[in-house]
């Protein structure tokens, strides 16, 4: 407090004399004239009656479209399936062409380029510049349009009710104390609750944009044992659900249905970035968000089902075997480096770290600026979580194992020897060679490449790959590494 009372004294001379002190190094030129004068009483103690403005009476108009699902409360059921699964593998097409898809040069008509400002083609109408799709004038169709389109919204709408379900669960069987102790407060709860009823939103839509095989809610198993714990399973949850639509939304065919994806999928990004901070992580140490392709977000997300309602609409997704990060870094920790061998809690690609370590070993209720990890807005670490140069031990699974929902799907791969560490980040694909230990682990390094000048690629929650090749492949094409992943995992950078 008395720091605090110190640093509010100094400002407010600071205004008084009405010339800011520079904040930031190199930056001295601030001479805009400020000059306030700021009420320096005692705060409110006694609220409303309020002044009275103008307004109407006023309601909706029209009955606003039902939900496809109530607002869930309360404990559902959960754990693993244990019973025989009735079908297996993904869903499949009546005829497959061929096993890759072979590069081609630039399309002919990608041309277009504007050296001197000007228009170049007549305009349609005034104020409108020719070009653009969905621009003349053709009803928008807000449905899937091709198998493609069909995949990814069913794959998001998989996505959407496991949300719905995960923030619930997590209200429903942890206390109010247990939130408090994880330094989240009763307003911190219901802002979860808001998500998830945001989430029942995004599940509505999306089964509109598919129509009646729109795949239901199902049931799901979760990794986690804490607060702590459900924060960090959300935090990369979200990450993977984020993603997967980045990689595939400007690859649809309807543009209406990108339209409305991806007027939800910023309120998942808002989400993803909360959970960070609810777990004391920096809200966003990149400077780009990451796509990835289809397949990775299935993988991530099919371990945590475990079983769906008979006559589910199957997905046409591959599973890649799990790739497990020996040494994660702990953000449970106020020093990473210290983080034990699988100090996760359990064997699944995106099980959050252990948070039941000693706590003078722990980062949460510390109040040391650098070294707490508890809930805030933005935390400065000072021993980062990883960083360029730190050795990476990685084990992963032999592929034909079941997973999924009813232990349905089965993993596979079609890469050949392991060979190179994929990392996926920002708008980047980095490789590194991978040192074999065995025939499934091995070792490499953290690349330290950046995005631009100043912004390291790797931070935040990464996707990490085993591959037999090292093809170059930027955001638009990075689904053609997929033929190449001997397995698939989670990096968390930061
Ligand atoms: C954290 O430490 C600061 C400065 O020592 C102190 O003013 C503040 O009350 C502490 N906060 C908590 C929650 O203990
Ligand atoms: C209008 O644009 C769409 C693409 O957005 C195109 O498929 C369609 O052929 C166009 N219609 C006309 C009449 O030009
Ligand atoms: C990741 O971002 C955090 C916060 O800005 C920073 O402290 C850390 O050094 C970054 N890590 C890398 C590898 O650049
Ligand atoms: C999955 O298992 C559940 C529970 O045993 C069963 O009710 C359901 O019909 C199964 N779903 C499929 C798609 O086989
Ligand atoms: C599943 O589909 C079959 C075949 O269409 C149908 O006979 C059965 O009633 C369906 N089951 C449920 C629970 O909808
Ligand atoms: C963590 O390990 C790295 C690499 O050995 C080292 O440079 C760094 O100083 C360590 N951090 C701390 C806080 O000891
Ligand atoms: C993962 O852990 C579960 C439960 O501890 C175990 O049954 C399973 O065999 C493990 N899977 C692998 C691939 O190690
Ligand atoms: C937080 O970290 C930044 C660099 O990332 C540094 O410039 C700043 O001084 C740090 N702030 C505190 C309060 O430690
Ligand atoms: C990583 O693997 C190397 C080589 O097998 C080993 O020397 C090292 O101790 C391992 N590090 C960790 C943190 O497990
Ligand atoms: C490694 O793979 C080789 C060839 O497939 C096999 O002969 C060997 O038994 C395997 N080693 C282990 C430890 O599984
Ligand atoms: C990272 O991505 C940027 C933007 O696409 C690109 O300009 C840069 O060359 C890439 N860097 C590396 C090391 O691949
Ligand atoms: C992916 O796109 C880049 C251009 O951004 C191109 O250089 C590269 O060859 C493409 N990769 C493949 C495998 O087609």
């Amino acid at each position: 407090m008395f720091t605090k009372a110190i640093y509010a004294t100094t400002l407010l001379s600071a205004f008084a004399v009405g010339a800011p002190a520079p904040q930031v190094p190199g930056y001295s030129d601030a001479d805009f004239p400020v000059t306030v004068s700021q009420d320096t009483g005692a705060p409110a103690t006694t609220f409303g009656p309020d002044s009275q403005v103008n307004a109407i009476l006023t309601t909706p108009g029209t009955v606003a479209p039902l939900r496809r699902s109530s607002d869930l409360t309360g404990a559902t059921s959960h754990g693993p399936f244990s019973g025989t699964a009735t079908t297996t593998g993904a869903e499949q097409a009546p005829t497959t062409i061929g096993t890759v898809i072979a590069p081609l040069p630039p399309n002919p008509t990608a041309t277009y380029y504007n050296a001197d400002g000007k228009l170049q083609n007549p305009a349609p109408i005034p104020y409108t510049p020719a070009g653009g799709l969905g621009t003349n004038g053709t009803e928008p169709r807000y449905m899937v349009n091709s198998d493609f389109d069909y995949e990814s919204i069913q794959l998001g709408l998989y996505q959407e009710w496991i949300e719905l379900d995960l923030f619930n669960n997590g209200l429903a069987v942890f206390s109010e104390q247990d939130f408090l102790d994880a330094g989240l407060t009763a307003e911190d709860r219901s802002y979860i609750a808001f998500m998830a009823i945001q989430e029942s939103g995004h599940a509505t839509l999306l089964s509109n944009m598919l129509g009646e095989s729109a795949a239901p809610q199902c049931t799901y198993d979760y990794p986690f044992t804490t607060v702590r714990e459900f924060i960090d399973f959300n935090q990369k949850l979200t990450r993977w659900g984020e993603s997967g639509v980045w990689g595939f939304i400007n690859h649809l065919d309807s543009r209406e249905v990108g339209q409305l994806l991806s007027q939800s999928i910023a309120t998942e990004a808002r989400q993803q970035m909360s959970f960070r901070q609810m777990l004391g992580l920096h809200p966003m140490p990149v400077w780009f968000e990451t796509g990835i392709p289809q397949s990775w977000a299935w993988s991530y997300l099919a371990p945590y089902i475990s079983s769906c309602p008979e006559n589910t609409t199957r997905l046409a997704w591959q599973n890649f075997p799990a790739l497990h990060v020996v040494n994660q870094a702990n953000p449970n920790r106020f020093s990473p480096n210290d983080t034990a061998d699988y100090e996760v809690t359990g064997n699944r690609t995106a099980d959050p770290s252990k948070s039941t370590i000693p706590a003078d070993e722990s980062c949460v209720n510390l109040n040391v600026t650098g070294y707490a990890c508890g809930p805030a807005i933005a935390r400065n670490r000072s021993e980062p979580l990883s960083f360029p140069g730190k050795q990476v031990n990685l084990t992963w699974d032999v592929p034909g194992q079941a997973v999924g929902p009813n232990n349905s799907y089965v993993t596979s791969t079609s890469a050949g020897q392991p060979q190179f560490v994929a990392w996926v980040a920002q708008l980047n694909l980095t490789y590194t060679p991978l040192t074999l230990t065995g025939n499934n682990s091995g070792y490499t390094y953290q690349p330290a490449s950046e995005v631009y000048e100043g912004d390291p690629a790797l931070n935040g929650t990464a996707f990490i790959a085993i591959t037999d090749s090292d093809l170059f492949l930027t955001p638009f094409n990075l689904s053609m590494i997929n033929p190449h992943v001997v397995a698939l995992g989670l990096y968390q950078a930061g």
